[in-house]
This record gives C-alpha cells, sequence and structure tokens, in this order.
C-alpha cells in the first residue's frame, strides 16, 4: 500500500497533515522504536553478564578486592565479606592497611609491595589478616596485580585463607623436628649405651681371668671374685631390662599384674634387702608408719622396681657415710599412699628438674655424669607409677640432697553392707 494516498490517520487528528510529513514521522517513530529495542535488549544482555561475573566472583574459594590505584576500595565479593566479617558497604569505608591487617605484619612492607604492583609488577605474598569487628587474625596467602579496565586502572586483590594449611605445616615441621631429635637422642644413646655396657663385660672378664689364673695354679677361687662377677652379672641384667623396659613402654606393652599389695610391707622388704647387701650405708625407714594399713591394687615387682630404682640412685648420688630415709605416709584426704626416698647428696640444679624424668636424660654435671648410668631408672619409674594412676616428683637442692616420692591410690575397700 502507498503510504503517501493510503495513510489513515487518527480521527483525533482534527488538522490533516501533508504526506510527506506524515512520512518522516513514521520514519523517526520506527527508528526510535528499534533503537529503544536495541538498548534494552543491550542493557539485559550487560545486566545478564555483570551478574554473571558477580556470580563468577561471588563462588571463587578467595576473597577479592577491588582498589583504586590509591587504595580506596571500590568492590568486594560475597566470600570476603564472609572471611572478614563485615558487608561489603562496611568494607569499602575501610582499608587493607588500617582495618584487614594485623599489628604483627612489618609496617614497611605494604607501601613498598603497593608501589610495586602500581608499576606493573604483580606481587603474591603471605600476609596475617584482621577481622576488624572482632579483631581476630587469621593467616592469608594474597595476590595484587594491577588491571587495565576501560575507563581506569584497578588493583585486584585475591586473598585466600591458609589457616589451617598453615597450621598442618607447622605440625609437620614440629614432628619433623621431633623425629630429628629423637633420632639423635638415639644416637647418643647408642654410644653411652654400649659404653655402659661394656664396663660390667670388662669387669667380668677380669674376675673369670682371675678365677682362671687360679685355678691353674691349683689355688682355690677367692670367694670375692665370685660376688664381684655376680654383682657385675647383676649390674649388666638390670641394665638389659631397662632397655626391654624401654621398648614395652614405647610399644605400650608395659602390662601390670596388678593384685591387691601391702605397700607398707612391700617398702619395708625391699629396705631390709638393700640394707643386708652389705653396703655399708644405712636405709631407714620411718619406723611408726609401720603398723599404717595401706593397700593398693598394684603389680608388687614393678612398685619394688620403682622403689629399687629410687633407692639406688639415693645411694649412687650422695656421698659414702650419710643415710637415706624412706618414708611411707598416707593421705587420707585424697586417699593415696605416699613413699619417698631422701639422700643427703649432690642434688639437682632446679632448671635441670623437670628433665629428670625424661628417657635417656642425666644431668649434665662432673658431679653426676661422674656415676655410670643409662639414664632410664627414672623414666621407667614414672612411667610404672603413671599406670597405676600415681604420681611421681622430686623435691631437691643443689649440694643439699634430694627427694624423690611417688603415690599409689589406696585400694577401696568394699563398703560393708
Ligand atoms: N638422688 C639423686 N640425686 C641427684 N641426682 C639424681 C638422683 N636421682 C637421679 N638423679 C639424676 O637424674 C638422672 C636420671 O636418673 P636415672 O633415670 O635413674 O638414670 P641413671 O641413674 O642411670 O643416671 C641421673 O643421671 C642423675 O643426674
Ligand atoms: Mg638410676
Amino acid at each position: 500500500m502507498d503510504l503517501a494516498s493510503g495513510f489513515r490517520f487518527p480521527k483525533f487528528f482534527k488538522v490533516a497533515l501533508p504526506a510527506a510529513t506524515l512520512i518522516a514521522l513514521h520514519r523517526m517513530w520506527t527508528e526510535r522504536h528499534r533503537l529503544e529495542t536495541l538498548v534494552n535488549s543491550k542493557t539485559a544482555a550487560l545486566k545478564s553478564s555483570e551478574q554473571t561475573l558477580r556470580a563468577v566472583l561471588n563462588s571463587v574459594n578467595v576473597a577479592i578486592f577491588v582498589h583504586d590505584l590509591d587504595g580506596t576500595i571500590l568492590d568486594v565479593n560475597e566470600p570476603m565479606t564472609l572471611m572478614y566479617g563485615v558487608s561489603s558497604e562496611q568494607a569499602k569505608r575501610m582499608t587493607i592497611a588500617n582495618d584487614f591487617s594485623s599489628q604483627r605484619n612489618p609496617t614497611d612492607q605494604l607501601p613498598v609491595i603497593w608501589q610495586d604492583v602500581l608499576n606493573g609488577n604483580p606481587r603474591s605474598f603471605e600476609w596475617i589478616a584482621r577481622r576488624p569487628l572482632s579483631s581476630e587474625e587469621f593467616e592469608v596467602e594474597v595476590f595484587l596485580r594491577r588491571i587495565p579496565l576501560k575507563d581506569r586502572d584497578v588493583i585486584l586483590a585475591n586473598v585466600k585463607d591458609v589457616t589451617d594449611r598453615k597450621r598442618v605445616e607447622r605440625e609437620l615441621m614440629n614432628a619433623k623436628t621431633a623425629a630429628e631429635r629423637a633420632d639423635q637422642e638415639k644416637t647418643t644413646f647408642m654410644s653411652i649405651a654400649s659404653h655402659e655396657l661394656r664396663t660390667p663385660i670388662t669387669a667380668l672378664k677380669v674376675y673369670l681371668q682371675l678365677a682362671q689364673r687360679a685355678l691353674t695354679r691349683g689355688d682355690p677361687v677367692d670367694s670375692l671374685t665370685i660376688d664381684r662377677s655376680l654383682e657385675q652379672t647383676d649390674r649388666l641384667v638390670r641394665m638389659i631390662d631397662d632397655l626391654l623396659d624401654v621398648s614395652r613402654i614405647e610399644t605400650g606393652a608395659l602390662a601390670l599384674r596388678q593384685q591387691s599389695v601391702d605397700i607398707a610391707g612391700l617398702v619395708k622388704d625391699v629396705v631390709e634387702v638393700f640394707n643386708h647387701l652389705g653396703l655399708n650405708r644405712k636405709i631407714l625407714l620411718e619406723p611408726h608408719l609401720e603398723a599404717e594399713p595401706a593397700r593398693a591394687f598394684a603389680d608388687p615387682a614393678r612398685i619394688e622396681q620403682v622403689l629399687s630404682n629410687l633407692i639406688r640412685n639415693a645411694l649412687k648420688y650422695s656421698p659414702e657415710n650419710s643415710d637415706i630415709h624412706v618414708r611411707l605416709s598416707i593421705d587420707g584426704k585424697r586417699h593415696e599412699v605416699r613413699i619417698s626416698v631422701q639422700d643427703r647428696g649432690i642434688g639437682i640444679p632446679k632448671d635441670r628438674q623437670q628433665n629428670l624424668f625424661t628417657r635417656f636424660y642425666r644431668v649434665p654435671s662432673k658431679a653426676h655424669l661422674g656415676r655410670q648410668g643409662l639414664g632410664l631408672g627414672l623414666y621407667i619409674s614414672k612411667r610404672i607409677v603413671k599406670e597405676h594412676g600415681g604420681q611421681m616428683g622430686v623435691l631437691s637442692e643443689e649440694g643439699q640432697g634430694s627427694e624423690f616420692y611417688f603415690t599409689l591410690p589406696l585400694e577401696r575397700l568394699p563398703s560393708v553392707r
């Protein structure tokens, strides 16, 4: 249809317009409509691509900050608000340096990095971040880079929370150091142990040679030679037993054979055995306590071992002419029996006391190391006492003597019905 002749104009147009004007108007209207549709569709496309972009930014596992070149925060993604505990509106009023960083970071570092990034060099570094509202700190890895946009450049920061990874790394590091230390300890121990084991064997060999010489001459073997040989054999057996105990402890196989034990009686027996060894030393037992009933559910052989260890140490680390006191007391309130061994010997420096119960430990002083030993007795003893539910400790002054003690829970007698 020809527009000029056939176009019917709406009725409310009272004035008839020339056909050419009508055509122009129509063109304008069509063009405007076309442009409007175009703008709408472009806007929709833009909106949807912005939404896509935002969805992407929000779904990544890192906090993202968009900065102006001067450090003003222009935008952040959702993970940032979760990681730092602020809303995006709050974030935009804050700055990385003042609000999102721990005071523990080196103060001069950030400006240098920022300048570097401004110059176009992307930088990644570790940082201690801070939640501004709770002041809580956490470790992050930051990646900063300058990005040219159409109208201006921005600085983009990617921040990853690495607290968990750092913790695992530290734990691994500690485990490695501990393993290395244990390894070193074992090497040192091996050389001490071989040396210590050799000493009684060398002595044994000398006594056997003496006996052999006497026999060759047709003389009787001196009973002292036999006694000494047996002493050295006992020492050797004790050392080997200690070594076996350590491996039992370390494999969790220190099995106790517990039964109802009269602790006062046991202590008395052990003290008597020592007093009959002809050591020229007196082990004094606090006499009035003997009558106290003190029964514990315990492995008698193991408790004997603990007490013997303490008495042997007291003898070893105190002068020939001094006595040893063994005491037994009952703490009714705590429902436990306490056994202590006190000497007037060389004592232990305060700063060494906490190490005494660790494996292979011997106080590193001339007075202590001059005496033979593997440094296992106290370690084993404390483990045995702990297995029984008791405690072991020491009170000592250097040069004044020591008191080693241990406790055992008293057996609960079945209540009278
Ligand atoms: N009664 C004591 N007086 C002084 N030091 C002691 C005493 N008992 C133990 N010690 C110190 O504790 C260390 C560990 O004792 P222990 O484990 O029995 O090992 P060892 O007797 O083989 O040296 C000893 O080397 C010694 O330095
Ligand atoms: Mg010892």
